[in-house]
């Protein structure tokens, strides 16, 4: 199979280029700042620190596997997509990269709002004291239970994502007696993954409304009818990894020429518009993720440009980065245990966790980075492959890598940028214990996730 397949799924695997590692880089030591949390470096021993504290210190006191998330450089991001976007726009962080309460408190600190798409992470949001008004709920399946809890506590707004939705929704509302806020998912025929962007006529896929046939059209006209529902606008999200500001701007276009056929039909103009998440961050030293404050400006220059011409008032617009917030922010630490060497092939380097801890490898190929972190080594680059402990020859880390070639049991090594998608996809499989998560910040260090326990896999299994 190529080990180009897109990040986002198999469906994409035509448009990555292939193989990073074409050659080993130049040192080995060099953590690249791209890929790393902002306060990583490497002490005089040549130790990786995270928020002043050695790797040594975290392993012997949180263990390993585990994930260290860098505080201080969360909270940075979550400012710089704020101030980036200013006072005319609401960024919205996507609870499913990873959530817990210290991230909604964090969150709250830095003046966020938050896009949950589940019962839980409604529960987790609210435990940890955001204000419902500040939270999106999304989903294509809402349970009725989901829809009375979010209605009932009155959350900010609603992503409607069918027509059986908008029903269910504003039934839910009238019986409660509330007016709830809505936005509406269309499909604007655009598939953007990391470096391409993908038009088409229509979307074969489950989420969301088209707006090919006058689907959405016809979802409007249905939500403006319905007491029960204030229409605040539309909403559209286009893939995941994204690098290329060309389908946002397809995206935006697409959006606006609703807002304008909603303008002339119902004399209604909707003002907000959310464009969703998906911005791309850097995995590998070939990623070229843009900055926040570049990606606000070409999305509000889009979004501006398209109602100038349709001559419509600049709706508020919305943004919902996951990724581009936390995946940074932490790396996963592994002590190595078995290392293979495959004469001609490569050397198999077995860690203590796995595609438990990290399935984006095995789900997407996805590539990611890894370091030696204990210490310095001057020994010559060796080709590696990064494997888990599970029974699964697919449990793999890092498919492809440079590691010194005097690597050894014991030895720690980190793959940075699993802030997103690794924990909150995390699995029990092998009967595996889902690593703690470990906030570090100005020199300490703290468990904001705990590490499972036998105990944990029992107390679910009630025999
Ligand atoms: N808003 C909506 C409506 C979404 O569906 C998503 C992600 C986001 C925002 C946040 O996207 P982000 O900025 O984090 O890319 N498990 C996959 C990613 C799935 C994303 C699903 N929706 C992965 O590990 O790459």
């Amino acid at each position: 199979m190529s080990r180009s397949a897109h990040p986002a799924g198999p469906r994409h695997a035509d448009v990555l280029h292939e193989g990073h590692y074409s050659a080993p880089p130049a040192d080995l030591n060099v953590l690249d700042e791209k890929v790393w949390s902002r306060t990583v470096t490497r002490d005089a021993e040549g130790a990786l620190t995270v928020g002043g504290i050695g790797v040594a210190r975290l392993a012997e006191e949180f263990g390993t596997p585990a994930y260290f998330l860098d505080e201080s450089d969360f909270r940075a991001r979550c400012r710089a997509w704020s101030d980036a976007f200013g006072r005319d726009a609401d960024v919205f962080y996507a609870g499913k990269a990873f959530l817990s309460r210290a991230v909604v408190r964090w969150l709250q600190e830095e003046g966020l709002n938050l896009d949950v798409c589940s019962g839980g992470e409604l529960t987790t949001a609210l435990d940890a004291g955001m204000p419902a008004e500040r939270i999106a709920f999304h989903g294509n399946n809402k349970s009725q239970d989901e829809i009375e809890r979010a209605v009932r506590l009155g959350v900010g707004r609603i992503v409607l994502d069918s027509f059986q939705e908008i029903v269910r929704v504003a039934d839910v509302a009238q019986r409660l007696g509330k007016r709830q806020r809505v936005q509406i998912r269309v499909t604007v025929g655009v598939e953007a993954h990391t470096h391409e962007f993908i038009a088409t006529a229509h979307e074969d896929q489950k989420f969301g409304i088209a707006l090919a046939g006058g689907q959405a059209a016809e979802a409007v006209r249905r939500v403006l009818t319905l007491d029960g529902l204030e229409l605040i606008g539309i909403h559209s999200h286009i893939g995941s990894q994204i690098f290329d500001m060309a389908g946002f701007e397809v995206s935006a276009r697409r959006v606006v020429q609703l807002l304008a056929e909603v303008r002339d039909e119902h004399g209604v103009e909707l003002p907000e518009i959310d464009l969703g998440g998906g911005l791309g961050i850097a995995y590998t030293s070939e990623d070229d993720p843009r900055e926040p404050h570049e990606i606000a400006k070409a999305l509000s220059d889009i979004v501006t440009r398209e109602c100038e011409s349709a001559g419509l008032a600049t709706p508020r617009i919305s943004v919902e980065p996951g990724r581009a917030i936390v995946g940074p922010t932490a790396f996963t630490l592994y002590e190595v245990g078995t290392i293979k060497p495959l004469e001609g092939l490569r050397t198999y380097v077995s860690v203590d966790g796995g595609m438990s801890d990290n399935i984006r490898t095995a789900l997407y190929d996805a590539e990611y980075s890894v370091s030696l972190v204990s210490r310095r080594s001057d020994a010559e680059p060796m080709l590696v492959r990064v494997v888990g402990k599970h029974c699964e020859s697919g449990d793999i880390v890092v498919k492809d890598a440079f590691m010194p070639a005097d690597l050894a049991p014991g030895d720690l090594i980190a793959v940075p940028a699993t802030g997103a998608y690794c924990r909150s996809m995390a699995s029990n499989y092998n009967h595996a214990l889902r690593p703690p998560v470990v906030a570090v910040r100005d020199g300490e260090a703290r468990v904001i996730v705990r590490r499972e326990t036998e105990e944990d896999l029992l107390s679910l299994d009630v025999g």
